[in-house]
């Protein structure tokens, strides 16, 4: 016969299962603004490409930035003051996370940037003054 180890003490015993669920959801859950890359020179040049791209993020496509060239006008120009890094990286993966109606498309979640890709453009965004 098999011994019911929760037998006895059913409340006790569910607790400590709905606790290592929890847990497990939490370890596992994406944690996308973890660990940032550190804002090198070479991290800064790698984000200003990607903003400027039409092949990669193509920021500009919507956003006017400081030496952009045909740059477009529907979103508000890319320019300090930016939010903080966890609401900036939030808005580049996926904008829906800050303004649930956005156009503008979910990088990260779509896959269509890295998320060090993702990194090297806010370490850019970062340095324009
Ligand atoms: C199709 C148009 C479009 C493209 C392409 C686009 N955006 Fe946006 N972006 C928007 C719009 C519209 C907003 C205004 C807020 C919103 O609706 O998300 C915005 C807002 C922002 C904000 C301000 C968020 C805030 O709360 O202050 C940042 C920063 C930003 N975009 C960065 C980027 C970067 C970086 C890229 C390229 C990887 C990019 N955007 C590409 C349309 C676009």
């Amino acid at each position: 016969m098999k011994v019911n180890p929760c037998r006895g003490f059913p409340i006790l015993c569910g607790t400590v299962f709905l606790v290592a669920v929890l847990l497990a959801a939490v370890l596992a859950a994406d944690r996308p603004a973890a660990a940032p890359a550190p804002a090198s020179a070479a991290n800064i040049a790698a984000g200003r490409h990607l903003v400027f791209s039409r092949e990669a993020g193509n920021c500009i496509a919507c956003h006017m930035v400081k030496g952009a060239v045909m740059a477009g006008d529907i979103a508000q120009p890319l320019a300090p003051p930016f939010p903080d890094r966890q609401r900036l990286f939030a808005q580049i993966w996926d904008a829906r996370q800050n303004y649930a109606n956005t156009i503008m498309p979910p990088f990260g979640a779509n896959h269509l940037l890295t998320r060090k890709q993702i990194h090297q453009i806010m370490d850019f965004l970062y340095s324009l003054k």
